[in-house]
């Protein structure tokens, strides 16, 4: 079966934006973007919600992006067509790549698998995260701690039941920030 991996900045109170509208970069540390880069090319693909890629706004080097939506349509200004909710074969190679897709979570991760693909980053927001995690469709987490709470934000998970995790592996990436690895408990 396709491996899922959430891969997640959070606040240490587990919010992933202060607002809609913010890009993770504005708080992160370079260290964990440098991961997330690393991550992200080395599994070659990757899953995101609208509301993230506007805030990314382009295709990522090196990375086939795959972007949920049920309206596509509204996504003004991005040259990017909607490919019928298929998703292409090939890797991420060279520029990058954006393709769009409305399948559910499950016909989603089918489609990857059959195309060859053997794990896909699952790299949020908080409905992405959340609807994977109620499917139960989510294999293992990467989870970046840095040291600063929110007041206010978007969580890293809304409206899902309880679900143990078993820690992995803990890592520093820097002197304040943490890097968890889990996987879920099944
Ligand atoms: N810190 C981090 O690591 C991190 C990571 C990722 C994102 N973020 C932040 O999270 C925020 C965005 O999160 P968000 O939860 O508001 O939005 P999101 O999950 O990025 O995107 C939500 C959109 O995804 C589409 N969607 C949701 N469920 C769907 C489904 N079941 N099938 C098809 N499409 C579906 C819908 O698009 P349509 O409206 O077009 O139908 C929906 O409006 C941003 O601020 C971003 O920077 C932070």
């Amino acid at each position: 079966m396709i491996k899922t991996i959430l891969i997640a900045a959070i606040s240490v109170n587990g919010i992933i934006a202060e607002h809609v509208d913010q890009v993770s970069t504005d708080w992160t540390s370079k260290e964990d973007k440098k991961f997330f880069s690393q991550k992200t090319k080395e599994l070659g693909i990757m899953i995101v919600g609208r509301k993230t890629f506007e805030t990314f706004g382009q295709a990522l080097p090196g990375r086939t992006m795959v972007v949920m939506s049920r309206s596509p349509l509204h996504i003004g200004g991005v040259p990017t067509p909607r490919l019928g909710g298929r998703v292409e074969s090939g890797g991420g190679e060279g520029a990058g790549r954006v393709v769009w897709t409305d399948l559910s979570p499950r016909d989603l991760l089918a489609n990857l698998e059959s195309k060859g693909y053997s794990s896909v980053a699952l790299c949020g927001g908080s409905q992405i995260y959340s609807v994977f995690l109620r499917e139960g469709c989510i294999d293992e987490l990467f989870l970046t701690v840095e040291p600063v709470i929110f007041g206010k934000g978007v969580p890293l998970i809304e409206g899902a039941p309880r679900v143990n995790l078993q820690l992995i592996e803990m890592k520093p990436l820097n002197e304040q920030t943490i890097l968890l690895h889990y996987r879920i408990k099944k």
